[in-house]
C-alpha cells in the first residue's frame, strides 16, 4: 500500500486566502527533498480552531491511514493557537522528545524559539509532529528529528520509510 504523509497547515489567514500558505509548500518541498520511497502528500489547509484540528488530525491519521501527519502553526502563546491541545486531545500517547528537540536547535538560531509549544505523538499507527508557522522553522526542525521518524513508523508497523542519505541518515538500530 502507498505510503499516505499528510501536512496540515493550521492558520487562520492562510484559510481564508488572506495569505498564500508557505509552510504547506515548504513541508512538501522538504519531503521531496529527503523522502526516497514512495509516498504521497495529503494536504489541508485549516483556521485555527480546535475542534476542526483535532477533527482533521483523526481524518488523516484514522481515515486516511496517513503514517505521518506534520503541521505547522498554531503553536505559540497567543489566545487563537491551539495546535498542540488538538494534537494532545486526539493522541494515544505523547512522544515529548519531538518538542525538546526542536526547540533545543531552534533555540540556537533564534531566543523565540522557547515560545513555541510544539509537541508530537502517537495517534493510533500514525504519527503526528507539530511544527511552528514560520517557513523557515521548518528545515530546522525536520532536519533534527527526521533522523529517528522512519524507524518510529516501523514500531507503529507502518510502512519503511528510506530517506536520502546525502541530507538525512535514517536511524534503525540493529536488532
Ligand atoms: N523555531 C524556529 N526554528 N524558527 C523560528 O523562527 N519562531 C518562534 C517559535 N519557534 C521560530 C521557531 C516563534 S516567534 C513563535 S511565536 C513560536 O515558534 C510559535 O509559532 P507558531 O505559533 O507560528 O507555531
Amino acid at each position: 500500500m502507498m505510503a499516505l504523509i499528510g501536512i496540515i497547515t493550521v492558520s487562520d489567514r492562510a484559510s481564508r486566502g488572506e495569505y498564500e500558505d508557505r509552510g504547506g509548500p515548504a513541508i512538501l518541498d522538504y519531503l521531496t527533498r529527503v523522502v526516497t520511497s514512495p509516498y504521497e502528500p495529503v494536504c489541508r489547509v485549516i483556521p485555527d480552531e480546535r475542534l476542526l484540528i483535532e477533527r482533521t488530525l483523526r481524518d488523516l491519521c484514522g481515515i486516511e491511514n496517513c503514517c505521518l501527519v506534520i503541521t505547522t502553526g498554531g503553536t505559540g502563546p497567543a489566545l487563537r493557537d491551539v495546535t498542540p491541545e488538538a494534537t494532545e486531545a486526539v493522541c494515544d500517547k505523547m512522544m515529548p522528545g519531538f518538542g525538546e528537540l526542536m526547540r533545543k536547535v531552534s533555540l540556537e538560531k533564534v531566543p523565540t524559539a522557547i515560545l513555541s509549544r510544539q509537541t508530537a505523538g502517537i495517534c493510533g499507527r500514525s504519527l503526528i509532529v507539530n511544527l511552528p508557522g514560520q517557513p523557515r522553522a521548518i528545515q530546522e526542525c525536520l532536519d533534527a528529528v527526521f533522523p529517528a521518524i522512519p524507524y518510529c513508523i516501523d514500531l507503529l508497523d507502518g510502512p519503511f520509510l528510506t530517506t536520502n542519505e546525502a541530507r538525512i541518515k535514517a536511524f534503525r538500530p540493529k536488532k
